[in-house]
């Protein structure tokens, strides 16, 4: 199992537990998860740790469980069985991985239930889990349900923590942002001879297993880039066709990365397609140079908007006045989403906790077409790692909405927009470290300018 170096787990891992120990006064239980099977028990999808628990525990250890009190750390878990062996090989003690994460207790799962009076938990991701966790508090733990006030209140610390990443974190990340850029580079440089999405697809993810990573998410390689999170690779690669590959590595203690580009198959965008990818190109990285800390991210999201909307006037795709049409949602007709969201352990972090992490409290989602889908609604924070992810896609159903199309017959040049039939989607996504100071881009390796990319997929770079 790999894992950081001993004294700096622990030592991360202690100064953690102490951070939310001034957050909360009661117990804490958290569960790490059981795999959950796929098509026979014994054949499960890979397991992934509860991010929480990782969070705390630092490995991800299988069916465990931890319990923190006033910067304490027990560890419950069995060890392996001796036919557990057999298949498996044979696993670190229980001691020796409590010395790892610097548990002060460690003992088997059976010993748990004397240790749950008023403890405060978050429910895991498998039902196995969650009902063990309701059976041995006996309440309900669901992540839908409405939480019990502690647990409520061990969400909003948890958060509190998360939001901000400590050094040790920065490091994971920084880590995953490398592979996930070299990745993006295999992929461009597959294109070259690939003639299906899927060989592009396996080109990427070579790169990162091969650094011993996992995906942070279902990898997106497609040609059908307007289908957000499009999960088919199936399509043949044809001469003229724009690749959108949003791709991003987890590190072995789950950290993870986030990252899109998109570039002509045949390594020379057509006019159209330059033309749609520098107005998206333009939003990115005003949106980056707008990043800094006491910023509202919904601004960030609102300048992309903006600028995305000037540059579809001067295409004269849309008509109107930037403002105007930003107001009055018709930019979402063709960039439908939020500019990006928090990333840390999970690729949309603490989603698991709807928009507790998301959104400061007292705000909402809004109902309006154009912040919907805005998942991140804070001002930027020192330690904030989040996306810039502006995107500009024709959605055949939104675009032939027959309602839509009504409303905004004014706002759109459809004829003028048919000349632009080969930009089916395009994105272009980083991740941004927000410093003390302003913003430092964990990706920036990895070019998004035309000329560079289409030098990378002619592999003349
Ligand atoms: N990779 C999923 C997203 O960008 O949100
Ligand atoms: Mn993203
Ligand atoms: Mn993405």
């Amino acid at each position: 199992m790999q894992t950081l170096d001993r004294p700096t787990l622990a030592n991360t891992l202690k100064l953690r537990r102490q951070q939310l120990a001034q957050h909360v006064k009661f117990p804490v239980l958290l569960w790490s998860g059981c795999s959950s099977s796929r098509n026979f028990p014994a054949n499960t999808y890979p397991f992934r740790a509860s991010s929480h628990f990782l969070y705390f525990a630092g490995l991800p250890l299988e069916n465990a469980a931890i319990r923190l009190e006033a910067g304490k750390l027990q560890l419950f878990m069995d060890e392996a069985s001796p036919a557990a062996a057999l298949w498996h090989g044979p696993m670190p003690k229980r001691d020796e991985l409590a010395d790892a994460i610097g548990a002060d207790e460690a003992y088997p799962l059976e010993a748990l239930k004397a240790w749950t009076e008023g403890a405060a938990t978050i429910a895991a991701q498998d039902v196995a889990t969650q009902q063990l966790q309701a059976h041995l508090l006996n309440r309900p733990v669901a992540p839908t349900t409405a939480p019990q006030d502690i647990d409520l209140e061990l969400a909003r610390a948890i958060v509190s923590l998360r939001l901000r990443h400590d050094a040790a974190a920065i490091a994971e990340l920084r880590h995953a942002a490398s592979v996930s850029t070299t990745a993006h580079l295999a992929g461009m440089a597959a294109s070259r001879t690939a003639t299906t999405e899927a060989q592009v697809r396996a080109a990427m993810e070579q790169v990162i297993l091969a650094n011993n990573m996992t995906c942070a998410y279902s990898s997106i390689v497609t040609v059908h880039g307007e289908v957000l999170h499009n999960n088919h690779y199936h399509h043949a690669i044809k001469a003229g066709d724009l690749l959108l590959a949003d791709v991003g590595a987890e590190t072995a203690s789950g950290w993870a990365s986030d990252i899109t580009r998109t570039w002509a198959a045949s390594g020379t965008f057509s006019p159209s397609q330059r033309a749609v990818y520098e107005v998206v190109l333009t939003a990115h990285d005003a949106c980056i140079a707008a990043a800094r800390p006491g910023v509202e991210y919904r601004e960030i999201h609102l300048l992309a908007a903006r600028v995305m909307a000037e540059g579809l006037v001067e295409l004269g795709i849309l008509r109107g006045q930037p403002a105007d049409l930003v107001d009055r949602d018709a930019h979402a007709l063709f960039f439908p989403h939020g500019i990006g969201h928090l990333l840390g352990l999970d690729v949309h972090d603490m989603e698991d906790l709807g928009d507790l992490a998301g959104y400061a409290e007292g705000r909402v989602r809004s109902d309006r077409v154009g912040l919907s889908y805005l998942r991140l609604n804070r001002p930027l924070q020192p330690g904030m790692l989040v996306t810039i992810e502006p995107g500009f896609y024709q959605v055949p159903a939104i675009l032939h909405d027959p309602e839509r199309r009504s409303h905004y017959q004014d706002a759109v040049n459809w004829d003028r927009l048919a000349e632009f039939a080969d930009v089916r989607g395009i994105r272009i996504e980083d991740d941004v470290l927000v410093t003390e100071t302003g913003a430092d881009v964990l990706t920036a390796a990895l070019p998004t300018d035309i000329g560079t990319i289409e030098q990378l997929v002619r592999g003349r770079v």
